[in-house]
């Protein structure tokens, strides 16, 4: 984080200095999380949902924190108030500084800062853009799916006075959201993948979805770039919203590229027999050269064709950012699964290959991971395993989505299914009813539950997709698998 004295946070958060703050000090770092606290820090004290912030700033301060933002003032194992800047909401006092701090870093050098929203796919195209960037300066990225009112402002606060390049992941879960996040960091070039039925639970319809994930563009400034996904026919619709003053770079990986004026199209879009993504990459405009409208091959470690649109998407970002098109190209093969848990394959040692998607799960996102398993399956003559947990956030679509995607898993010709967890009960039915029996499908309760079966009955060659919604853990039945023996328990 750039260095700041604790005038300079009451300054940019309209917050008031206890008796105890040291005026000359500064802090370097800011963080929500007392465990994550280092020297000089920050400690941000917020009521969180299952626990206050402020029950912390005793550990926080243990672990080096120098400062605390706060909603009320504490004191200390001593009765002595702790040094804090007190504010009356904490999480708005967040925005604040961060907002603060990108025009410090904007006024020291030449800074892009690129907001990234969309349904699916936001983190895998945040990381193969700052797999992209870092080849040409200083970037910073989220870390992990930081999305939020809080984990944009944490984003914000890992950057430095020379970051060249700031990138923003955005999620939403109400309309206005995007626009409240887009008013923090200003982006020079928003980024809009897809609109699909994501969260529509809380957002009532898809009409809302897109239309908060619209707030992206209308907040592009004077020379802005709307990146748009001309495939997704309520991204394309927010050409109208991209304001005057701000242009429009498309990306297609449709069948034939879209009559648009500048596009980033993926021409002879294919993959290989990992399931890697490859295509040509060409540029389709009034400017490009015949290199360009010819294309360059492309290839990139991420795992299905689902992630062509979302290399797309980074590689337009990283285009309208001004890296070279040559210069992008060479930098894709070193595009690799960044985050945790996302489409990770590990070759283990006894010949089973694990694929762990368990991030987080919904209908698109499921879809695609199931067709990459089938395709997987197909190209290599191997078993194919889909230990599926449930689809969260659905809503009343929840039995109709669950049920829909059981019988996905049966047409896929998918070997072998294993549903875990009571809210998955559906997905297991839709799959019988489509016609799978006997040993081909079964339903778990629990994480335990599905390894011991799979370690029963899973053989070299097999390989394992697992994949359910963030709230269900089965990321540690993936890490699991992952790493621990598999195999049938010797007799007794
Ligand atoms: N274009 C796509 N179409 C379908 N599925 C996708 C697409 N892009 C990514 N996915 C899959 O969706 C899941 C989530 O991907 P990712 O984490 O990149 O999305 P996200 O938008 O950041 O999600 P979240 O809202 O949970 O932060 C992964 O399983 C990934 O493989
Ligand atoms: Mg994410």
């Amino acid at each position: 984080m750039i260095e700041l004295n604790a005038q300079q946070i009451a300054e940019a958060t309209g917050g008031r200095l206890t008796s105890t703050v040291d005026t000359t000090a500064t802090v370097t770092t800011a963080n929500t999380d007392s465990r994550l606290m280092t020297a000089n820090g920050l400690f941000i004290a917020r009521p969180g949902e299952t626990t206050d912030g402020h029950h912390f700033i005793g550990a926080a301060r243990d672990a080096g924190a120098t400062l605390i933002l706060a909603e009320r003032e504490t004191t200390d194992a001593n009765g002595q108030p702790d040094p804090a800047v007190i504010v009356p909401d904490a999480t708005v006092a967040m925005a604040n500084l961060a907002r603060y701090i990108v025009d410090k870093i904007r006024q020291h050098s030449e800074t892009t800062v690129i907001g990234i929203t969309g349904s699916v796919g936001k983190t895998s195209t945040k990381d193969a853009l700052a797999t992209l960037l870092a080849t040409q300066g200083p970037t910073v990225a989220p870390q992990g799916s930081y999305n939020s009112e809080v984990g944009v402002p944490l984003t914000i606060f890992t950057a430095d006075l020379d970051t060249r390049y700031l990138i923003v992941e955005m999620g939403a879960d109400r309309v206005g959201n995007i626009r409240d996040l887009a008013d923090i960091v200003r982006p020079d070039i928003s980024v809009v993948l897809t609109v699909g039925s994501a969260h529509a639970a809380s957002f009532g319809s898809v009409d809302n979805i897109a239309q908060t994930k619209g707030e992206l563009v209308e907040a592009l400034p004077a020379g802005g770039v709307a990146v748009l996904n001309a495939d997704d026919i309520n991204v394309a619709a927010m050409a109208t919203r991209v304001p005057d003053h701000a242009s429009t770079l498309w990306f297609s990986a449709a069948f034939a590229p879209p009559r648009r004026p500048r596009v980033l199209y993926a021409a002879n879009a294919d993959t290989t027999v990992d399931e890697n993504p490859r295509f040509d990459l060409q540029y389709l405009a009034d400017d490009a050269t015949a290199t360009d409208r010819a294309g360059r091959e492309v290839t990139a470690g991420l795992i299905g064709e689902h992630h062509t649109t979302n290399l797309l998407a980074a590689a337009a970002a990283a285009f309208a950012a001004g890296v070279d098109l040559s210069a992008i190209v060479t930098a894709m093969p070193s595009i690799k699964p960044a985050s945790a848990h996302r489409m990770a394959r590990t070759d283990r040692t006894d010949g089973i290959t694990i694929i762990d998607d368990a991030y987080n799960a919904n209908p698109e996102s499921m879809r695609a991971g199931l067709k990459t398993l089938a395709m997987l399956g197909r190209n290599t003559g191997r078993r194919t395993w889909a230990v599926l947990g449930p689809m969260l956030e659905l809503g009343d679509q929840h039995a109709k989505e669950h049920i829909l995607l059981g019988e996905v898993v049966v047409r896929l010709n998918i070997d072998q299914l294993v549903v875990v967890g009571a809210a998955a009960r559906a997905l297991y039915t839709g799959a019988v009813n489509e016609g799978s029996w006997g040993d081909e499908v079964d339903h778990v309760l629990t994480n335990e539950g599905a390894f011991d079966l799979i370690s029963q009955r899973t053989a070299p060659g097999d390989i394992i997709f697992v994949k359910g919604s963030n709230g269900t853990r089965l990321w540690e039945l993936a890490d699991k698998l992952t790493t621990a023996p598999l195999g049938r328990k010797e007799q007794q």
